[in-house]
């Protein structure tokens, strides 16, 4: 099972990524069933891989192309350099604040894969897509960008991440029933090898994250609930219990 905290543009200085980072690894012992990666803002990267434990990192973005001359860029090459193993692409709030587009995240993921990083691809659709009964349409195009030939040799290495937009940051989870039926849909889609973990995101916390694993999510993307320390611990704790 894989907790994904992502810490999104937070803390605003490496002394509190430090301490948020050490209050968390002091309150979890690492256990064989669930794997905890941290996702702080790249500047902290290097601040907290001095001090990982048993704990794995991510990033919240990379760039297409390995090097080059890409103004403000990170590439996968230097996160994968620098320890990371895994990072996010597609999160809602860079399609929504960024103008990322299908065809920029299918670029990214490429080259992530090529480079040996877990790519965690976020999907999801919008309240005005649910609410006009076009979940799977949604859901369909964003997973279209798998069809892709070129990313089959390193697929395996991809994890997918069901995070309805109108559930982040808004203390609106979405019903784990709802949730299980998208998942059905996402392991029918003829792109996702069925072997691909799907994870949930959005606003998830100590109540409702066992409900999600329950649906058969294969572990969870948290926002919010991952910058609390006690919360993040407890979240973490729970799912150790109900998976004993
Ligand atoms: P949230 O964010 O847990 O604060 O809803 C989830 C995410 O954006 O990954």
């Amino acid at each position: 099972m894989l907790v994904v905290g992502n810490w999104k543009c937070n803390p605003d200085n490496l002394t509190k990524a430090q301490e948020l980072f050490n209050l968390i690894q002091k309150g979890i012992k690492p256990s064989e069933n669930i794997e905890v990666i941290i996702c702080p803002p790249f500047v902290w990267l290097i601040g907290l891989k001095m001090e990982a434990k048993g704990f794995k990192l991510g990033a919240q973005d990379c760039f297409w192309a390995t090097k080059g001359a890409f103004t403000g860029e990170i590439s996968p090459t230097m996160l994968k350099n620098l320890g990371c193993q895994y990072v996010i692409l597609g999160h809602s709030e860079r399609r929504i604040y960024l103008g990322e587009t299908n065809e920029m995240i299918a670029k990214k993921l490429k080259t992530a894969l090529e480079v040996g990083l877990k790519p965690i691809l976020c999907i999801g659709e919008t309240l005005k897509e649910r609410q006009q009964n076009k979940v799977n349409e949604a859901l369909k195009k964003q997973l279209a960008i798998l069809k892709n030939q070129n990313l089959r040799s390193n697929i395996q290495n991809l994890i997918l991440a069901y995070e309805p937009v109108w559930a982040i940051g808004t203390a609106k989870p979405c019903d784990p029933k709802d949730a299980k039926e998208v998942l059905q849909i996402l392991k029918c889609n003829e792109f996702v090898p069925s072997y691909i973990p799907v994870i949930y995101g959005g606003s998830v916390n100590s109540q409702n994250a066992k409900e999600y694993i329950k649906a058969g999510f294969q572990g969870l993307l948290i926002g919010g609930s991952s910058l609390n320390s006690k919360e993040f611990i407890k979240i973490i704790k729970t799912l150790e219990k109900n998976n004993s």
